[in-house]
């Protein structure tokens, strides 16, 4: 099934786990009913920086309903915090962020817990917090983990050129606010312990609770069938998961924790504030010759974090000389992470308003100008891509989004009080496949046959769920009614996370290769030859069984890492800005994207139409905003950090240029969760520029920018 045509792979399957979801039957994390379970609310530090000098709990211990105050003087100690990110578990009094988790309180309800923190009387001996990024830019060093790259020699093909920009692109820190809260329940059983965990890859949480309590990790347990979204928040183990294990052992009960949403903005990462300077220059035939790339962004002092936004610039653009290079200033803030492209995202803003802006400065046509700098080799690593759709997604999208209606010219197309303009963006993210195993069981009465396909996946609300079973059912040969998914457990065989765009690739192929195993054993127990491909009910009849079970180890092949392997798309927008108010709606989004196989035409549309509203709200709204004099953010609920809604999103037309890439992985997926976002808050910004004629270069473009 390694190529050609597929019946049920691609086919707009809606989910098979939507009835469950829909009627509230799919459990998320806290939903699951624990007998003699009771609840945890954490307590959080209101300094930045400092040393817990006294924190007196007598008052909430007295509180109803009360059972444990757990702080820094009486908790556990821990045996280690290995894969556990952002600090900050109770093991001593230092304070290093706004909102660190500095006490828990355990009680028989949710509100009591809740009304007892505000009991737990905490001082300070408070010491000088790094909180103001811009303030402290000049500080920032290259990182520990350095990722700068070069080729060929910058400076002098810059110096020299005749035409040129140098511009620099900010972006704000952001939140993920997935839908569902960070959330857990544990529950020990004498030196193991289950936790019920919104996570992204329940592997990877197994391995930090071990290590926390320094347990064999066959003694750690993580159940995660169902996860609300996650977009990277999720992909590491937060304070807040080991925390709840630990007020379990401390009471003898089982426990939940579910953040607020307030909590979500300090205690489970976010996209850290970008500062990218982006210098480009060309020779007198818009050739590029030269492109630089440099960071500077924050981390914080509890770790190190710097999201790739020179990537892009390195690979996208065939530039025979290049500069990309990082500086990072250690924060008083909670530890930044990966939020959806991280580092594409952020980093496609800066090199596509860039290169629109040298289109400008051209008075070329931006996708002429793209199209004449891009070629089939990775001018990072020499290696040829193992396709490219950018040609091919930038000429469907002017298509379809009538590109040729659109006036090189700024502010030439008004209608009444609008301005209208239309912008382009290129983008991509890396295709890769993680190490996964699965297994199949079968089973059979008479010829009816049953599959149940068991991995430790994730399902973000993706869709892995239906890709699964639509792959499985492929190479079985059944309907995908009898093919049930069991995944989000460690007892199942291990799998990669869902992130970085793996998900699809590394599950999908290793669910195949462990179907075709099981055909494979069961041809060969029924010793008959098949001149044509037999169903799995003719060989489990032909082999005369009614059980049968079989597992692959699924990995990325050799080939792949002779070429560089990434998903392209093209996104355009229209906006129509309001001359005399400023504000700026997005009338219509187009996206296509060459991501090799679309496993599911409905789950990968709606993943693209995601990556778009959030690539609007990056453009426009989204925005976290830190209090210079605390640290803490004063954007903590979705009243004032600002998402989009309905009504601010118009048309998203969605299409996809089809890929047979089988250098990528064996079904040739290159995932597609990341690359939707790439380049959507550029294509927004370039038809801003081309609307009004004025470039908005720090998102969000609010309308106090544009007048
Ligand atoms: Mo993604 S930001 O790797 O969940």
């Amino acid at each position: 099934m390694a190529s050609g045509e597929t019946k049920v792979i691609g086919q707009g399957i809606s989910r098979i786990d939507g009835l469950l979801k829909v009627t509230g039957a799919a459990n998320y994390s806290v939903d699951f009913p624990i007998k003699n379970a009771v609840y945890a609310f954490l307590v959080k530090s209101t300094v930045a920086a400092g040393t817990i000098s006294d924190i007196d709990t007598t008052g909430a211990e007295k509180s109803p309903g009360v059972i444990a105050v757990i702080t820094y003087k009486n908790a556990p100690k821990l045996a280690g915090q290995g894969n556990l990110k952002g600090g900050a578990i109770l093991q001593e009094p230092k304070v290093e962020f706004y909102g660190q988790h500095i006490g828990i309180v355990v009680a028989e309800t949710y509100e009591q817990a809740r009304y007892a923190t505000r009991l737990v009387k905490v001082s300070y001996s408070k010491s000088d917090a790094v909180v103001d990024f811009d303030k402290n830019m000049a500080k920032a060093a290259t990182p520990t983990r350095s990722r700068d790259a070069s080729r060929g020699d910058f400076d002098t093909a810059f110096n020299s050129a005749p035409h040129k920009i140098d511009f620099t692109y900010e972006t704000p820190i952001e939140h993920h606010n997935p839908m569902e809260p960070h959330a857990a329940i544990a529950e020990w059983d004498g030196d193991k312990v289950t936790l019920y965990n919104a996570s992204q890859g329940v592997g990877g949480t197994q391995g930090a609770v071990a290590n926390a309590f320094g347990l064999k990790p066959e003694n750690v347990r993580i159940i995660s069938p169902h996860v609300g979204g996650g977009f990277g928040s999720k992909g590491s183990t937060w304070p807040n998961v080991i925390l709840t294990a630990m007020a379990a052992k401390v009471v003898g009960r089982p426990v939940k924790l579910a953040l607020t949403r307030q909590n979500m903005f300090n205690s489970v990462g976010l996209r850290q504030r970008d500062v990218q300077r982006m210098r480009i220059a060309t020779d007198a035939g818009g050739k590029i010759t030269a492109i630089a790339h440099e960071t500077t962004t924050h981390t914080a002092t509890t770790g190190e974090f710097v999201e790739g936004c020179g990537g892009l610039a390195n690979m996208m653009y065939d530039a025979p000389n290049a500069k990309i290079t990082y500086k990072v200033l250690p924060m008083n803030v909670i530890l930044p992470t990966f939020m959806r492209a991280p580092g594409e995202s952020t980093g496609s803003f800066a090199l596509e308003s860039a290169i629109d802006e040298m289109a400008h400065e051209l008075k070329m046509d931006p996708i002429e100008f793209r199209l004449k700098n891009i070629s089939m080799t990775d001018p990072s690593n020499g290696k040829p891509f193992s396709s490219r759709a950018t040609e091919a997604a930038l000429k469907k999208g002017a298509e379809m989004f009538g590109w040729n209606k659109r006036k090189q010219e700024p502010r030439a197309n008004r209608n009444g009080d609008y301005l209208i303009g239309y912008g382009v963006a290129a983008g991509s993210y890396p295709a890769r496949q993680a190490g996964t195993s699965a297994q199949v069981k079968l089973t059979r009465t008479g010829n009816d046959v049953t599959a149940s396909v068991e991995l430790a996946a994730a399902d973000l609300g993706t869709g892995t769920y239906t890709i699964v079973a639509q792959t499985a059912a492929e190479t079985l040969g059944l309907p995908i009614n009898k093919v049930g998914v069991k995944i989000g457990d460690t007892t199942l065989p291990r799998a990669a996370g869902s992130g970085g765009s793996v998900g699809a690739a590394s599950y999908c192929n290793a669910a195949s290769e462990a179907c075709a195993q099981a055909m494979t054993e069961l041809q060969a127990k029924s010793g008959r030859q098949y001149f044509a491909t037999p169903s799995i009910v003719e060989l489990m009849q032909a082999a005369n069984v009614t059980e049968y079970q079989a597992r692959a180890d699924a990995k990325q092949g050799p080939e792949a890492q002779k070429y560089s392997c990434h998903a392209f798309n093209a996104n355009f927008a229209e906006v129509w800005v309001n001359a005399s108010t400023g504000m700026v709606r997005v009338a219509r989004n187009v996206a296509v994207t060459g991501a090799g196989k679309i496993m599911n035409a409905k789950t990968a549309r709606s993943q693209i139409i995601g990556g778009t509203v959030w690539g609007v709200g990056m453009a426009l709204t989204e925005e976290s905003v830190l209090d210079p004099r605390w640290g803490n953010f004063v954007t903590r609920t979705f009243a004032d950090y600002h998402i989009p809604a309905n009504l601010d999103i118009g048309e998203i037309d969605v299409a996809f240029i089809p890929e047979e890439d089988h250098i990528v992985n064996k079904l040739g997926i290159k995932g597609i969760g990341e690359v939707g976002i790439v380049g959507v808050a550029a294509a927004v910004a370039n038809a801003v520029f081309n609307a009004t004629g004025k470039r908005v270069r720090d998102l969000p473009i609010t309308p106090d920018k544009l007048l």
